[in-house]
């Protein structure tokens, strides 16, 4: 009786003082990026001291950030460095950090409840329809990212096409065989989100793809007759609006006429392109987005809000809330008090207890705005182009796939004919890693490895992308012993 077991400080001065030194040190350390390099190989004896017990006793908060500065922050993953071009990932901002640290401060759980957090998340929906050119009646929520994002999308195509009794009697009950269709150039979320959704990765077919890398219509239509014929029953077309290898826009028009023709749902992989409306020069390509059932998109890529901050839309959000709606006497809602408001995202996802991920996108689009967005997302698809004229130019390396966006996928040749190119840039690849100047990763491209370069990070200068070109050709040429 009478402890105290409250974790708060017994000194708020101390805290709060170690706080600021904190913060500062972010900044140092966000100031600095160039400074170091890209990644670093995590060094056995720092893995070592984090294989430990659980802390049982009392430990220092100023100790706990010197561990975190030292072996935390010096081996992290690269993405926020300006030589990052790796996968596909967004840098993060301090912004978006600050945004990060006051919604840690509220702790807001956005299950649902009658609290302002949650009217945040519904003015980023409201935003997101209006850019995305969607009606009122479409419902949007916060994922963890665009695999979320398009699982959900899958989800509520499927219900659709089954009727909400899937819900209840399973998805082999109705006796149909649905099918989904995707271009090849599709990313594998989409074969797993079928995987998930109990549908299975074969009942989603892949289809070919044109010059430019967009899913071949005439191909889409041909698939979708042919299923019909043999009796099974397609429900799903999956547009990709930026696909993960070659940043290829989909014919989103000619999609959506297809599926409204054949009375499918339309869903798009939004990840990253989506945000290309922001830009002048991209929106155009984006036509036909506007009349998505469903779009999955992250924020935390091209609109570099932190992680996580994924986004799925649905155009019909009725459609939405009877796939994942579950009453429960423990969620009852009133309509006063704490358990009253409007919206419940509960009701429109997999997700109970939610964090308040708006915020930070919330905090990215007020501090920066859309214009200074759309330009930066311009500047990376610049910055793409002028790689694939560098790349063009070099006797060392060939283009794989030219930049549509702001992906450019190359190689290295060797001069000797013998030699194992696909291993050999792979070794490149590692190598460039572990100098630390540039950071690309590793595709395929037409059965050949490619060195992938995904310009996302607003860091990235033109000094970067030509760094990237003399790095791969001075590291290939010392691999193969070639004469520079
Ligand atoms: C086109 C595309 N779709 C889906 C994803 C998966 O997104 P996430 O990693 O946020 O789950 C990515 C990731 O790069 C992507 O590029």
């Amino acid at each position: 009786m009478g402890r105290d077991t409250s974790l708060d400080p017994d000194d708020w001065d101390a805290t709060r003082a170690q706080g600021h030194r904190m913060l500062d040190d972010m900044f140092d350390h966000l100031a600095t990026l160039r400074d170091r390099p890209v990644w670093r190989p995590i060094p056995e004896a720092v893995r070592a001291r984090h294989r430990t017990a659980p802390p049982k006793g009392p430990g220092d908060l100023a100790e706990a950030h010197r561990v975190f500065l030292e072996d935390v922050a010096a081996y992290s993953g690269g993405n926020l460095h300006p030589g990052f071009m790796g996968w596909v990932q967004g840098a993060g901002t301090p912004v978006g950090m600050l945004a990060e640290m006051l919604a840690g401060g509220l702790n807001a759980n956005l299950g649902g409840r009658d609290h302002m957090p949650i009217a945040i998340e519904a003015e980023v929906v409201g935003w997101a329809r209006r850019l995305f050119g969607f009606p009122e009646t479409a419902q949007g929520l916060f994922v963890t990212g665009a695999s979320m994002a398009n699982f959900i999308g899958v989800l509520v195509a499927r219900n659709q096409a089954l009727t909400p009794e899937v819900r209840h009697v399973g998805v082999a009950a109705s006796g149909r065989r649905l099918t989904a269709y995707a271009s090849s150039g599709a990313h594998s979320c989409v074969r797993r989100a079928m995987e998930m959704a109990g549908l299975g990765s074969e009942a989603l077919r892949l289809v070919g793809v044109d010059a430019d890398r967009r899913i071949d219509i005439a191909a889409l239509r041909a698939a979708i007759a042919a299923d019909r014929a043999a009796g099974f029953s397609p429900f799903l077309i999956v547009g990709s609006a930026g696909t993960v290898d070659a940043g290829a826009i989909d014919d989103l028009t000619a999609l959506a006429d297809l599926a409204k023709a054949e009375g499918m749902w339309l869903h798009v992989d939004g990840a990253y392109g989506a945000l290309g409306v922001l830009a002048a020069e991209i929106a155009p390509r984006l036509k036909g987005l506007e009349r998505a059932d469903s779009l999955a998109l992250d924020f935390h890529k091209w609109a570099q809000v932190p992680y996580d901050a994924g986004f799925v839309l649905v155009r019909d959000g009725a459609a939405q809330r009877a796939t994942f709606a579950t009453p429960a006497a423990y969620l009852q809602r009133e309509t006063r008090g704490l358990a009253a408001g409007d919206w419940w995202p509960c009701d429109d996802g997999p997700d109970l207890s939610r964090g308040f991920r708006a915020l930070k996108t919330w905090f990215t689009f007020k501090v920066i705005g859309t214009d200074a967005m759309g330009a930066m997302i311009a500047h990376t698809c610049e910055l793409a182009r002028e790689l694939e004229i560098l790349v063009r130019a070099s006797n060392r390396l060939e283009l794989l796939a030219r930049a549509q966006l702001n992906i450019v996928c190359f190689r290295y040749v060797a001069e000797d004919p013998g030699a194992d190119i696909d291993a050999l840039n792979h070794a490149i690849v590692a190598q460039l890693h572990e100098d630390g100047i540039v950071a690309p990763s590793m595709t395929r491209i037409d059965g050949k490895a490619a060195i992938r370069a995904a310009i996302f990070n607003h860091r990235t200068e033109m000094r970067d992308i030509e760094a990237l070109v003399r790095e791969a050709a001075r590291v290939g040429d010392s691999l193969t012993g070639t004469k520079a």
